[in-house]
């Protein structure tokens, strides 16, 4: 790798503004994470978490403001073409197909099918549960298991982003400590960047290298996660 190719942000937001017909509710968020790196966003409910990845994926409108991803400004484009460019999403919603069977979901999410094979040897060493419950209707999946099918259908293209929104929530302590290793060891593996929209303070500072708070659409802090007094720091926000 480049100086260059290590210098050049993953993901890059620079005064982005965004939001919904008639409500704007990203007040320009700038930041950016470098590649290989894990980035937290925290906030508390309603602060804009989700509509700032949805604006980073194209899913809604940049009303100003860009989004570069790997050096490319993404500002305009189709999410289907943001994602080609190697960028994943999780998002908050369950968004599995309920009716189709493990295996058919995750094949939906390859393009190239000669690749199945192997990237379903992927998904099973992550989440040994899924390649045993390949052939079961994944709507009869347990929550936790969904969120491990949510993940490893997005880790099987092999992103160079992934964005993910709030997978911890209600899922069981083991649960959390695998999706931890997982998401360490991908990003250790492959130099994938991890943006983690998180309300879950523990999992987050366990897993992020940097932080930023969202407060009313705007980023309120920035720091490293182990920096002394990042905790106390964040936690301020969280409840004020
Ligand atoms: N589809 C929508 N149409 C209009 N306003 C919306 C829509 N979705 C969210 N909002 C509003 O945008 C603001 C930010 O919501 P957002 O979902 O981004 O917050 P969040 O930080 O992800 O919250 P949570 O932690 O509850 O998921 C809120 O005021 C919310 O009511
Ligand atoms: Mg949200």
């Amino acid at each position: 790798m480049t100086a260059q190719t290590l210098e050049r942000p993953a993901l890059a937001v620079e005064g982005l503004e965004g939001g919904y017909a008639g409500s704007v509710v990203l007040h320009g968020v700038t930041l950016d994470v470098r590649p290989a790196e894990i980035f937290a966003i925290l906030g508390k409910n309603g602060m804009g978490k989700t509509t700032l990845l949805k604006t980073m994926m194209g899913l809604l409108p940049a009303r100003r403001g860009r989004v570069e991803v790997l050096g490319a400004d993404v500002s305009r484009w189709a999410p289907y073409r943001i994602t080609r460019l190697g960028v994943s999403y999780v998002p908050q919603e369950k968004s599995i197909f309920q009716d189709l069977s493990v295996e058919e979901n995750l094949r939906l999410a390859l393009r190239e099918l000669s690749e199945f094979a192997e990237r379903l040897d992927a998904v099973a060493r992550w989440f040994p549960i899924l390649k045993s419950r390949g052939r079961q209707r994944a709507g009869t999946l347990s929550g936790g298991e969904q969120k491990m099918l949510l993940i490893g259908r997005a880790l099987l293209t092999r992103p160079r982003v992934v964005l993910v929104d709030e997978i911890s929530e209600g899922l069981q302590p083991a649960m959390v400590t695998r999706l931890r290793e997982v998401l360490m060891e991908e990003r250790r593996a492959t130099g994938l960047a991890i943006v983690l929209v998180e309300q879950n303070v523990d999992f987050a500072l366990a897993l992020a290298d940097r932080y930023a708070v969202l407060k009313v659409g705007a980023v309120v802090e920035t720091g490293r996660t182990a920096d002394a007094g990042a905790r106390e720091s964040v936690e301020r926000h969280l409840v004020l």
